[in-house]
């Protein structure tokens, strides 16, 4: 599958692992619909890793689904998160074992793809624990693309190498529509902060078809799960959202959505920061500011609809009062006529015409996003 934009959905591993089941499933998709995020684009409910018994039938060589977990098969799951009105993401593994010690699927590429297209997934999650040392990585995406491509359903492959072997320089040119480039994330500002700049300038790689995944989201999780390491204040998570929307990444809740708080829910849902996210162009941000040491720069991304979505953000320790830039540096030339009239994302807020400069002073962690509508300023 080609996806166009970047996927969205939610993902059991950040806060369930092995605590995963039939009845999560079904009501983490009713609540996906009942508190819109459904409506909001978020369409994927994938199921992560600890989902089969620990070896395949002897006789059929197929993976089994662990029937405690799933009483009624994964058939049963997947007719659900369809009817209502979702798309059902599996996951499996390009090694021997997944990285939780289940069957992986090498050697076993095409039964495997076979029996995901019978559950009815559109979706599946590769990763790459257990592989053999005689095989590169990138045939082994390869094997599960060409697998996939001939199950007789349309999935999306969702590679999981954690950046390996300059993942982004051949994910595309297997099949993937989106490519894990970095380890697993946990629910810490640092944690958010690092795989950000770890692919600063890495996300020229992503484009549609094919998008740089920088994991699942830890916004709302408030320091519960899986993956729980002393959680995020508001605005930290705040600032990990607008920097997955900003750069185009694949947007993968990974919080208990049963029980998200308001607070987190309208973050998730903010119209404005998943217009940027989503925006039809697909482009690169640029840089028109970067320090030293990446942490307090200032982007700014064309959108579709003569737009541009600019984003300051100050990833430092220490409050930053003089963050700016000009108009000239995104391409307005003063004798141009042209202005941006500027929408604040978290707010909505108009915050008027801007003809030359603009300067915000951002605290630490903090973030500032606008849209600007590209205007004439007589
Ligand atoms: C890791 C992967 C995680 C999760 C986990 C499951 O390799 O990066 O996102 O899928 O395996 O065991």
């Amino acid at each position: 599958m080609y996806p166009k934009k970047p996927p969205m959905g939610f993902n059991t591993w950040n806060t369930f692992a092995q605590n995963i089941s039939d009845e999560m499933i079904r009501e983490t998709a009713d609540a996906m619909v009942e508190k819109g995020l459904l409506k909001a684009g978020y369409e994927y409910l994938v199921i992560d890793d600890c989902w089969s018994e620990r070896q395949r039938d002897p006789e059929t060589g197929r993976i089994v689904p662990d029937p405690v977990k799933f009483p009624n098969g994964m058939k049963a799951v997947s007719d659900y998160v369809h009817s209502k009105g979702l798309k059902f993401g599996m996951y499996s593994c390009a090694g021997t074992r997944t990285c939780a010690d289940f069957p992986g699927s090498y050697d076993h590429e095409f039964l495997d793809a076979k029996t995901f297209a019978e559950y009815g997934a559109d979706f599946l999650k590769y990763d790459f624990c257990y592989t053999p040392m005689t095989i590169e990585g990138p045939l082994l995406y390869r094997r599960i693309s060409m697998a996939l491509r001939n199950c007789g359903r349309d999935i999306l492959l969702s590679a999981c190498n954690w950046g390996r072997d300059s993942v982004h320089d051949w994910i595309r040119s297997t099949g993937a529509g989106m490519y894990r480039s970095t380890g697993d994330i946990f629910d810490n500002f640092v944690s958010f902060r690092d795989i950000f700049v770890s692919q600063i300038d890495n996300f020229k790689f992503s484009a549609p078809g094919c998008f740089n995944d920088i994991d699942m989201l830890t916004v709302g999780m408030r320091n519960r799960g899986n993956v729980a390491a002393s959680g995020c204040t508001d605005l930290e998570y705040r600032t990990e959202f607008a920097l997955w929307c900003m750069f185009g990444c694949p947007l993968m809740l990974g919080c208990d959505l049963r029980n998200i708080d308001d607070t987190m829910l309208s973050l998730v849902t903010n119209p404005y920061l998943l217009r940027i996210n989503q925006d039809e162009d697909a482009r690169t941000p640029f840089a028109v500011r970067r320090s030293e040491d990446n942490l307090q720069n200032i982007y700014v991304r064309l959108l579709s609809n003569n737009e541009v979505a600019i984003m300051f953000v100050n990833l430092g320790e220490k409050k930053n009062d003089h963050m700016w830039f000009m108009l000239e540096e995104i391409g307005f030339t003063s004798s141009s006529g042209k202005g941006l009239q500027l929408t604040n994302a978290f707010t909505g807020k108009d915050e008027g015409v801007i003809r030359d400069y603009l300067r915000q002073p951002i605290d630490a962690h903090d973030c500032a996003v606008f849209i600007g509508k590209e205007v004439d300023v007589k």
